[in-house]
């Protein structure tokens, strides 16, 4: 196996220094310990033992979890959650867990690097299906059925998306999940925006029932926790969860019981902490349309939840962008995630987003 860098971490590196503000920034306001945590649970911590944890995850830290999930998926629990180190741990685990060599994976071009670029660690091939702007960046399920051939072992999406903001309706994950169980193909759900639903339009994908589903989200984006490494997959395929817990014994073996800890407390109060973050990325998201409407060389499908949105200039981009760093303000070109032409991408949940903004104006 063979492991290329991931473009946009190359692309930081490449960076002269550092920039104030990053507005393309893809996780949740920045907490601190003493943000989320009472000087008691942080003097609590002191005493927890830090010795192994179990593989598939504290019992109720999964039990605090699935409360997330438990209105949509009654009939599952905590038995059918594993914990791992972030998305990155989840998507890694279940891709070396599906694929062989020769097999094929469909999924959204743009994306987040990893989704598009892990299946060729295993040997496998990404086929894209490319998001237009000109259609808000929905796909069809037309457009993944023509992808699919005898080697198709898996469709991966993610919605709300990265970078577009885009969401699938429930309505079209229906259909997806007919087609992929018609294939017999496994559906890879990335839901790490999904519970960034600032309008509450409904957002999160119900994909559990299909037994060849498997989701995965994370405390790193709507919680704004990315440093605290604890994301979670979910299927109620427990041949898929026996190989995803049987591969963590060979890596991370388990979380680190602090994070466990910090993670626990956070979502027994979960409610709180969403709707707080979503606030700042709904008020976001409105001051950043007037920006754009105020600029006629500016223009983007306005997300309707999650925490992205992608931009497009008509200014030549690589001088617009060079042009904001000198204002202290970092934003990502589009091609970090397989998009070419003058596209930027934008995040919507720091609390310094106005100031950054202001900066540019
Ligand atoms: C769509 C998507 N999936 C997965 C990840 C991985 O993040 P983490 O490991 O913190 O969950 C990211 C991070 O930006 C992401 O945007």
């Amino acid at each position: 196996m063979h492991f290329r860098e991931m473009k946009h971490h190359g692309f930081y590196e490449s960076l002269p220094r550092r920039a104030q503000y990053n507005i393309s920034d893809a996780c949740g306001a920045t907490a601190t310990l003493n943000d989320i945590l009472s000087t008691e649970q942080i003097a609590a911590m002191a005493s927890i033992p830090l010795i192994y944890g179990s593989v598939e995850g504290r019992e109720d830290l999964r039990e605090a979890i699935y409360q997330l999930y438990a209105d949509i998926y009654p009939e599952l629990g905590i038995e059918q959650l594993t914990i791992l180190s972030g998305t990155a741990e989840g998507l890694f685990s279940i891709m070396a867990s599906i694929l062989e060599s020769g097999d094929e994976v469909i999924g959204a071009l743009p994306c987040y690097p990893s989704l598009s670029d892990l299946p060729a660690c295993f040997g496998a091939v990404f086929k894209g299906v490319e998001l237009q702007e000109q259609k808000q960046w929905q796909p069809s399920i037309a457009e993944f059925a023509a992808q699919i051939t005898d080697r198709s072992k898996a469709i991966v999406i993610n919605s709300p998306h990265n970078p577009t903001g885009m969401v699938l309706s429930q309505l079209w994950l229906d259909e997806l999940i007919e087609l992929c169980d018609q294939h017999g193909l496994y559906l890879i759900s990335d839901e790490v925006f999904s519970l960034s639903d600032f309008a509450g339009s409904g957002c999160q994908p119900k994909v559990l029932q299909y037994d060849k589903a498997i989701l995965a989200n994370v405390l790193s984006k709507t919680f704004g926790l990315p440093g605290v490494r604890v994301g979670w997959v979910m299927t109620r395929n427990t041949a898929l969860t026996e190989s995803i817990r049987n591969l963590k014994t060979y890596n991370s073996i388990c979380q680190s019981q602090l994070d466990e800890q910090v993670a626990c407390v956070v979502l027994n109060n979960a409610k709180a902490l969403i709707e707080k973050n979503n606030a700042i990325v709904h008020a976001n998201i409105e001051l950043f349309d007037a920006f754009v409407q105020e600029r006629d060389w500016l223009s983007w499908h306005k997300p309707g939840a999650g925490l992205l949105g992608l931009v497009h200039s008509e200014r030549p981009l690589q001088a617009l962008l060079q042009e904001w760093f000198e204002k202290d303000v970092l934003v990502l070109p589009g091609q970090l995630f397989g998009i070419d032409g003058d596209y930027f991408r934008v995040g919507f949940g720091k609390v310094d987003f106005p100031q950054a903004l202001a900066n540019i104006c």
